[in-house]
């Protein structure tokens, strides 16, 4: 089809949400609302113009020069806010215009939009669905023939128009001739003093044109978020379509229920997600995995084959074969090596760990560049921090790192050495050497039990 011209509506302030943050830039699945808006328009319209305002420079800088910008410096209302974009519009063609907090709309919904309208030879199609609980939306007036013609806004229903369950979504498609022509006429609402959007329709039928509704099948779709309630509604109909489409794509969820996956992220076939499980941002996960239960990935790249519970792990590599947690910290900048293996109560940190390397029990490892083969011992750190400055460790391949060592960072550990348990480490090791660096254990005959006796006392 001719891809038509959206404009989306995006410069309320959003007071119901009683925020610092422009109501649009709220997170659903770990991306603005206006993102997954965006999203949807892109797909059936050619060009997407922005009406910004309040918090528009937080906007433009997060969606960058892909999209055309027009600021409403006041908000005077949704007409108010269209009125902004008359003077880019084309002659001719047709405008879908959405509203910036309806995230959950798709986009075969938008393009049924722009066909009925297309269809019909209208100069409008407004989007309407039939809600349970229409409090708070726009009720869409039909005269006795089914004819659409008006919307009439909460506070102005009369007691009859109130029990009207069928909603304006916010959403439509306009001939541009018509808009062009009608939208400067807009009155003001006498109830509140704003511009409406809604009340173009009543212009255009009075002007012998035509106007038609598209009902969609789908109500939820069209919730509008105004409120954190409607937020945390509209992000569990999100989770649960990210997920439903995961679990179709080849990945097993044990409970999607308590399954936390942002928009964006890729999980390859028959990895398996256990509950509580928390995937965010630019987070990827290959084939044959084992996620969870309690566990969160924040921009994390997984290989295949990687096991992971019971963890947090930030910006960092699992690869193939890597087995972590429980109770494991990966901390931004770590890479873990193949088949490496990361135990419970380790903290890793700006590191790289080698090829089947293992830090199994109570470490620290800091700004280390750890080898293959590696093992290190329960409770040894890498004591990168002097106070003042941060310092780096090498670990060579296949050394042997006592139970309770300290490597007093800058340091640098030869391949193939063996450091003594409990030793504190200050210079470098070179390959293949034993280092002990420990007092000596002394030992006096009966003095045990002579103590232990005095205690009984
Ligand atoms: C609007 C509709 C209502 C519909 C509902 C669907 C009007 C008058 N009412 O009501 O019929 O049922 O959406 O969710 O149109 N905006 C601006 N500038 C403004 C005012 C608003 O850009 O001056 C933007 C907002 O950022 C928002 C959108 O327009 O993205 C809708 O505004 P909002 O105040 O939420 O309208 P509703 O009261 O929900
Ligand atoms: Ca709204």
């Amino acid at each position: 089809m001719v891809q038509p011209l959206a404009i989306i509506l995006a410069a309320g302030e959003g007071t119901r949400m009683k925020s610092s943050l422009p109501k649009v830039m709220h997170p659903l699945c770990g991306k603005p609302m206006l993102w997954h808006v965006l999203q949807s328009a892109a797909a059936v319209t050619a060009k997407q113009l922005l009406v910004v305002g309040h918090g528009a420079g937080q906007v433009k800088d997060y969606f960058g020069q892909e999209y055309i910008y027009v600021e409403q410096r006041q908000q005077l209302g949704t007409g108010h806010a269209l009125q902004q974009v008359l003077p880019y519009l084309p002659d001719s063609g047709e405008a879908l215009v959405l509203c910036g907090d309806t995230p959950l709309l798709e986009k075969d919904v938008l393009e049924q939009l722009v066909l009925t309208n297309r269809r019909q030879g209208a100069a409008a199609t407004v989007l309407t669905a039939q809600m349970e609980e229409p409090y708070g939306y726009g009720r869409i007036i039909r005269d006795g023939e089914g004819r659409i013609r008006a919307i009439v806004e909460e506070p102005d229903l009369t007691p009859e128009q109130r029990s009207v369950r069928e909603i304006n979504t916010g959403s439509y498609c306009f001939e541009l001739q018509a808009l062009k022509k009608y939208l400067p006429l807009l009155p003001q609402n006498k109830n509140k003093g704003e511009y409406y959007l809604t009340d173009l329709l009543p212009l255009l039928l009075a002007a012998g044109l035509r106007v038609e509704a598209y009902k969609i099948d789908d109500a939820v779709q069209a919730l509008g978020i105004n409120d954190r309630l409607q937020l945390a509604r509209a992000t569990s109909r999100m989770r649960e379509r990210i997920n439903a489409t995961l679990m179709l794509s080849g990945v097993t969820m044990i409970d999607p229920a308590t399954t936390y996956i942002d928009a964006g992220v890729e999980i390859g076939r028959d990895t398996v997600i256990y509950p509580q499980t928390i995937l965010e941002g630019k987070t990827r996960v290959g084939e044959n995995c084992r996620l969870g239960p309690g566990l969160q990935l924040v921009d994390t790249v997984v290989g295949n084959g990687v096991s992971c519970r019971q963890s947090v792990v930030l910006e960092s590599v699992l690869q193939d074969g890597a087995v972590i947690g429980p109770f494991a910290h990966i901390r931004p900048g770590s890479v873990i090596g193949p088949g490496a293996k990361i135990g419970d109560f380790v903290e890793i940190k700006n590191s790289t760990i080698g090829k089947g390397s293992k830090v199994p029990h109570l470490s620290y490892v800091g700004d280390t560049q750890m080898g293959p083969a590696v093992n290190m011992g329960a409770g040894s750190i890498v004591v990168n921090y002097d106070g003042r400055r941060k310092h780096a460790t090498s670990i060579g391949e296949g050394a042997f790192i006592g139970c309770n060592s300290n490597l007093i960072a800058p340091v640098s550990i030869g391949s193939s050495s063996f450091i003594a348990a409990g030793s504190t480490i200050t210079r470098d090791v070179p390959s293949g050497s034993l280092s002990i660096a420990r007092s000596r254990q002394e030992i006096k005959e009966g003095m045990g039990e002579r103590l232990l006796k005095k205690e009984k006392k």
